[in-house]
């Protein structure tokens, strides 16, 4: 039997689990990590790419921004298109200058797990968190497995980062909270391709035959998505497929697709899922563990880091004043940005993907919005501020 003592046990080393570790760590508070998976599947799993300016403020805050600053690229606006004409929305003019940039959720997981080890930080991979218990009293634990041996992480607090499928969600007792779902009748296709992108700033594409969206990675790699049916499989869509779809869904005059070798392709499910308690006694959850939100308007990750921002917030209170009084507003101070960003990315969602006939009245209502967008000024800075993300401030009392 593994016997392991902390602070905060933290379940999960995807981006919420290690930005908490070294937040932590900058506060002289200890914590260790468990992670399921190896950190070579942790790494290379493909996921987001689009950092708001709240998650950037905060990697820089750390000191962990050096290599995001170096290699990601910055956006100071976004292309809506409907119907094959463009709308340009200039994130600084709109919000004082908050801007996004594109660097890889694998490559700041990266950057955190590397800075993390390299202060001497305690992180098990390949370790699976089996049951949290006595989290109504002020030492929980959480069981463990790892190389087929039982082990027990002693804490203060538990943190579970774990994901949507983790266990931290399923701990919470059923009667200490509500959930909400929604499955939209849709997914997307997503592809990494070795192409230079085709555009400067990302496009989202209404089209008839579906949704579009043009995004990258690099100036070498492109990262674009289709809508497509929930049953389909990759195993449908060859290259040429989806280049066609791509090209046809992302047409505007004057723009022509790059084509190139597709090396990465995977069907992501379009959900948005909440729970409406994020702790029980010191079991706390941060992240996909508590909120789905669906992909567009690339919101998950940073609302996955804002939530930590609160947890820590809490934890400091705790250790340096004693003081509780965070730690019961953790859940009402996360979920004020979170119910936020559920609106803005279902608002997104229902606005870009093709819900109805073409024509339909769904269709006309999700014309009549871009058309609006493009005579008020009002109307495009919403969808700015909302994509950039709200200052932490804005979501005080
Ligand atoms: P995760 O990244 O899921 O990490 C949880 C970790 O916990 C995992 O490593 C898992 O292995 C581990 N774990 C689970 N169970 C256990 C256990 N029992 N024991 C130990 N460890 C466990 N978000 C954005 O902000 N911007 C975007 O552009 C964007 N684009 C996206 C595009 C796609 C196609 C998809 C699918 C998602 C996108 N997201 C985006 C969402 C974003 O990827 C997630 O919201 C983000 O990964 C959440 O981070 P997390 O740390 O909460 O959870
Ligand atoms: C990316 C993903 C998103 O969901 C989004 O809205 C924008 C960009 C991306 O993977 O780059």
């Amino acid at each position: 039997m593994i016997n392991i003592k902390t602070q905060v046990g933290i379940i999960g080393a995807g981006p919420s689990g290690m930005v908490l570790a070294n937040w932590l760590k900058k506060h002289d508070i200890d914590a260790v990590v468990i992670e399921l998976r190896s950190r070579e599947y942790v790494e290379g799993r493909v996921r987001a790419g689009l950092v708001e300016q709240n998650t950037k403020d905060i990697l820089k805050e750390l000191g962990l921004d050096a290599r995001m600053k170096k290699e990601g690229i910055v956006h100071d606006g976004v292309y809506l298109s409907f119907d094959e004409e463009r709308v340009h929305i200039p994130f600084g003019e709109l919000t004082g200058g908050r801007t996004i940039t594109i660097y890889g959720q694998q490559e700041i997981t990266k950057d955190l797990t590397d800075a993390w080890l390299q202060e001497g930080g305690e992180l098990h991979f390949e370790t699976m968190a089996t049951k949290i218990v006595d989290f109504d009293t002020k030492r929980p634990k959480i069981h463990f497995e790892k190389d087929d041996e039982e082990g027990i992480l002693e804490c203060d607090f538990v943190a579970a980062c774990d994901g949507f499928h983790g266990i931290g969600r399923k701990t919470l007792p059923k009667k200490s909270f509500h959930s909400y779902d929604i499955t939209y009748p849709f997914s997307w296709l997503g592809i990494l391709a070795n192409v230079a992108p085709s555009t400067d700033e990302l496009i989202y594409a209404y089209h008839e035959n579906g949704f579009a969206l043009h995004s990258l990675r690099s100036e070498t790699v492109s990262r674009l998505y289709v809508q497509v049916d929930n049953d389909e499989s990759v195993d449908n869509w060859s290259d040429d497929r989806i280049w066609s779809e791509l090209s046809q869904r992302l047409a505007a005059p004057g723009f022509d697709l790059e084509k190139g070798p597709i090396f990465e392709k995977s069907i992501t499910p379009m959900r948005s899922h909440m729970i409406d308690s994020l702790r029980s006694g010191r079991l706390l959850l941060a992240g996909d563990a508590a909120h789905i939100v669906p992909p567009t308007g690339g919101k998950g990750m940073n609302l996955a880091i804002a939530d930590v921002k609160h947890m820590v917030d809490a934890f400091v209170a705790y250790y340096k004043t004693n003081s509780e009084k965070l730690l019961d507003t953790y859940t009402n101070d996360a979920l004020r940005r979170i119910w936020r960003a559920q609106d803005f990315s279902n608002f997104m969602t229902k606005l870009f993907h093709k819900q109805d006939a073409h024509g339909s009245f769904t269709y006309r209502l999700q014309k009549a919005k871009v058309d609006y967008l493009k005579v008020s000024k009002a109307y495009r800075t919403t969808i700015a501020e909302n994509y950039v993300g709200l200052p932490f401030e804005s979501f005080k009392n």
